[in-house]
């Protein structure tokens, strides 16, 4: 039974939740086409996880070396093992330069080369040459905090275009009505009030669920809330297997060492002194993709060649770099270095660790940012109101592996084409039918149930036993035994949420109330990621399976599609399908990759 709750009520045309960089571009999207549009956030807009994007954006400028788009298409198809939808992949590279000169106009201080123009620094799996190299210098960077300089400059837009934003607000769950997406419940946490938003159109740009993993570069607020939401309404997330470990994050810390450390000369060696990378990518070295970096580290490790009293990391050397360029490029890592590693990386190397970075799955959804589901044999069957962009979303442009700085562009690219689309298809102010009776039901029972959760197990205990397990099971290198023995530990883990304990009632301030509410989130996710895994019995991308090593295109070449039932505990069951992978390109500009076997 559920308490009588006080609730407020508002009506949008659009309500976007999430404040990071593909939410705040949404938002100013909408926002300046007309649209009445809220902005909802559990944190202060320049908090979100955006803010710890480092290296740059990708876009084929070709300021300090030749580039083109199809180059960019190349290696974004390849980086996702062939596992990436073509059309979205072109949209996507085709629009990047114009996103980046919008941003850089917007009020970005990109870093600048002595002509003027935008500084571009080389990344892991970005060429020259459809893939044939030498490497390119492809991601634009503003030093080592582009991610923190983006959303300073989005969220300015977005107030210059007056969107209400909502600052503090925890989202708990969508309203749905036959299908179709009416708006959301949220909670604002200063004063435990309840806020019922109508709109024609909820746009989820909550991020990723890197906090299902013990040792993650995602920050705490990661927990992949609007993919839960998703879930709890019945749609299916995507490609959940596919998590990347990024190769540098410090070890004990979890704390990001951008990528642009390699790209500015960086290299890693093993116990031996060896830059192993040579052998494990002889053309690419340490500028291979995340995947091969990371698979290529653990190897190191398991083979006994690991740095330090365990033997159980490896070496980061920037201290052959002049001093100069790391104060101009890199002076955030520099800092972080001697923050969390204790390392003055001028003189010494610093201790990294392939650790959780992004999730390449995700609420399923197209180039529009219209969510999809499969229903009636139909798998891009759009779920009328519902758009997802950022990591939350599964475009899918990242496939099995993302190429870094292809986040950043991926952010502005779809937040911007998710405007333009509410744009062409909202009338600002057209009128909103009543909501249904039971519109706040879900959301009002969770929220319920947990305020009153009195079992034997604290929130922080099943997060742990969670964390735990995914990091054991679903890592860098997973097998049967491993994934089989893991997939029926998270299930008894999800149970655990049936005996949880929160301290107290209120609805002010309750950490541990937020934090139950964002370990549901995770658990469904959790359970979701490990069991697309289990059933994916080949190597591609990020999923490396150690009984089936090659990729196998014949049987799984497909999208991995998951539904999950029940929250907080009951229900868990999980049911897979499969959706095509795109093999066509959006113009007849370009022709559909063909998939070949994946070095560099
Ligand atoms: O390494 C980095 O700077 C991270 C960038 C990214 O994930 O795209």
């Amino acid at each position: 039974m559920t308490e009588a709750y006080k609730i407020i009520d508002h009506v949008y045309d659009t309500v976007v939740v999430g404040a990071g960089g593909s939410g705040l571009r949404a938002t100013m999207g909408s926002a300046e086409a007309g649209l009445k549009t809220a902005c909802i956030t559990k944190v202060f807009p320049t908090r979100s996880h955006t803010v710890a994007a480092q290296g740059g954006i990708a876009a084929s400028l070709g300021n300090n070396s030749p580039d083109h788009w199809s180059w960019h298409m190349y290696d974004t198809v390849k980086g996702s093992d062939w596992l990436g939808d073509q059309d979205a992949i072109e949209y996507m590279v085709r629009e990047a330069p114009a996103a980046v000169y919008e941003l850089e106009h917007a009020g970005v201080p990109f870093s600048r080369n002595d002509n003027g123009t935008i500084y571009q620094r080389p990344f892991g799996g970005h060429m020259q040459n459809m893939g044939e190299g030498p490497p390119v210098q492809r991601t634009c960077a503003a030093a080592d905090r582009t991610g923190h300089a983006m959303l300073h400059a989005l969220y300015q837009q977005s107030l210059k275009y007056d969107s209400d934003f909502f600052i503090e607000y925890f989202a708990i769950d969508l309203i749905m009505e036959d299908g179709v997406c009416r708006g959301v419940i949220a909670l604002c946490m200063e004063d435990g009030s309840i806020h019922r938003f109508r709109s024609h159109a909820v746009v989820l740009a909550t991020g990723g669920s890197g906090r299902c993993y013990f040792s993650a570069t995602s920050a705490h607020t990661c927990t992949g809330d609007g993919g839960a939401m998703v879930l709890r309404a019945g749609l299916p997330l995507q490609d959940m297997e596919f998590v990347q470990f990024h190769p540098t994050g410090i070890y004990g810390a979890g704390v990001l060492i951008t990528e642009g450390a390699r790209g500015e000369g960086g290299y890693l060696t093993n116990s031996e002194g060896e830059r192993f990378m040579e052998r494990y990518a002889p053309s690419a070295k340490d500028l291979a993709s995340r995947d091969v970096v990371s698979r290529s580290m653990a190897a190191e490790i398991r083979e006994g060649r690991g740095v330090g009293k365990e033997n159980d990391h490896i070496y980061l050397h920037l201290d052959h770099i002049d001093e100069k360029v790391l104060a101009e490029r890199l002076p955030g890592i520099t800092e972080t270095g001697k923050i969390f590693a204790g390392v003055d990386l001028t003189r010494q190397p610093l201790p990294v660790v392939p650790t959780v970075h992004y999730n390449m799955g995700g609420i399923p959804c197209n180039y529009h940012g219209q969510v999809v589901t499969i229903k009636d044999g139909n798998p891009d069957t759009v779920v009328p109101g519902l758009y997802a962009v950022g990591e939350a979303a599964c475009v899918s442009v990242h496939g099995a592996n993302r190429l870094g700085s292809n986040s950043l562009i991926d952010l502005v690219v779809f937040g911007r084409a998710t405007g333009h689309h509410l744009r062409d298809t909202i009338k600002p102010g057209s009128p909103h039918k009543a909501l249904p009776k039971d519109a706040a039901d879900l959301a009002l029972s969770r929220l319920d149930h947990f305020r009153n959760a009195k079992g034997g197990s604290p929130t922080a205990q099943i997060r742990m036993d969670m964390q735990k397990t995914m990091q054991k099971h679903a890592a860098v290198f997973r097998d049967t035994q491993l994934l089989q023995e893991g997939t029926a530990l998270m299930q008894q883990v999800n149970k655990r949420m049936e005996d949880v304990h929160v301290t107290d009632r209120s609805l002010i301030w309750n950490t541990d109330l937020i934090e139950t509410l964002e370990l549901d989130n995770l658990l469904s996710q959790a359970v979701c990621t490990i069991e697309s895994a289990n059933a994916r019995k080949e190597s591609r991308g990020a999923h490396m399976h150690e009984d089936y090593p090659e990729r196998d295109d014949a049987n799984f070449m497909k999208h991995t599609v998951s539904w999950f039932e029940g929250w907080g505990g009951k229900g868990g069951k999980v049911t897979l399908d499969y959706r095509p992978v795109h093999e066509y390109t959006l113009s007849d500009e370009v022709e559909y990759i063909k998939p070949k076997k994946r070095v560099y």
